[in-house]
């Protein structure tokens, strides 16, 4: 039976850590770490997730500021608001929201990011930095899965990882860390998507899998080995009869799959929370490097 890898529990310690280095630098009588979000449009899962980080913001004594724009703004008067907070001294870190609405070009809107200020890690000179094993702002879900794996002593050296999608958020990035010089990191990983044949012949062998698909309960035991580490990032809202009118759903079938696994993430309360958490780690890493 799988031993649990507590996110929530890891996200709080983390959490009150930073809250500590806040209540020092407020103490030095200087301003507190600012984040702030530029959100777009209405998506109930972006507005959700905006809402989430606004809160953790004020828990670890951040200040935020929330940028709503209707999903009609054009390109340019989005690249403004960027422009805006790249200018902004009082502005450590900024995220946009994604995804953003049909007919605006993602790619030309992160390019416009102020490295220094991307938080989320997603402008390519913070990727490449990345890949090649510099000093750089880490994607929040990758690098808070690898403190998750850090904090409970779960060694990923020389082991077979397998990383299922290649999102440039989660998967892509996830394979880079975990093949990284390091522990977590010196793993053997291999990358499997929508092309890739056979795939439980590749999670089968794996010793540890993370799961960043995007389709509920697609892991199942008899595609994993005993003593496998499972990490989900699927967080899929699967509608219900319930009063909120929906439930979130992991990529992993979690009954079946714990009695083979020797760790798992349960979901919510495993990878959601240390996305979050990282994002404030992020923020005062943004703010120290200015000061
Ligand atoms: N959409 C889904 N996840 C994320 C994230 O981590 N950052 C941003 N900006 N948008 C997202």
């Amino acid at each position: 039976m799988a031993q649990i890898l507590d996110g929530l529990k890891v996200s709080k310690d983390i959490k009150s850590e930073i809250k500590l280095e806040v209540d020092k630098i407020l103490a030095q009588e200087l301003r507190a770490p600012h984040l702030a979000a530029i959100l777009v449009g209405e998506n109930g899962a972006s507005k959700a997730y905006v809402n989430s980080k606004v809160k953790d913001c004020k828990e670890v004594g951040f200040e935020s500021t929330l940028i709503r724009l209707s999903d009609t703004v054009s390109e340019s008067e989005l690249l403004d608001e960027i422009k805006l907070l790249n200018e902004n001294p009082q502005i450590d870190g900024f995220i946009v929201q994604l995804p953003l609405p049909k007919g605006i070009d993602q790619e030309l809107i992160i390019n416009a990011i102020d490295p220094k200020k991307d938080v989320d890690g997603f402008h390519p000179e913070n990727f490449g930095r990345m890949a090649l094993e510099m000093e750089a702002f880490l994607p929040a879900t990758p690098y808070g899965i690898m403190t998750l794996l850090e904090r409970y002593n779960v060694s990923t050296k020389g082991k077979n990882c397998v990383v299922i999608g290649r999102s440039r958020i989660v998967g892509r990035p996830m394979s880079i860390l975990l093949s990284s010089k390091g522990d977590p990191g010196d793993a053997t990983v291999t990358l499997v998507h929508s092309h890739t044949q056979n795939i439980e012949e590749y999670t089968r062998k794996a010793d540890l899998i993370v799961v960043a698909l995007g389709a509920p309960k697609y892991l199942k035991k008899d595609m994993v080995k005993e003593g496998v580490v499972i990490i989900d990032v699927g967080i899929t809202r699967v509608e219900d009869t319930g009063e909120r009118g929906f439930h979130l759903e992991g990529d992993v079938d979690y009954e079946g799959c714990k009695e083979k696994a020797s760790w798992i993430t349960p979901v919510p309360g495993g990878v959601g929370p240390m996305t979050r958490a990282m994002l404030m780690k992020n923020t005062l890493l943004a703010y120290k490097r200015k000061i």
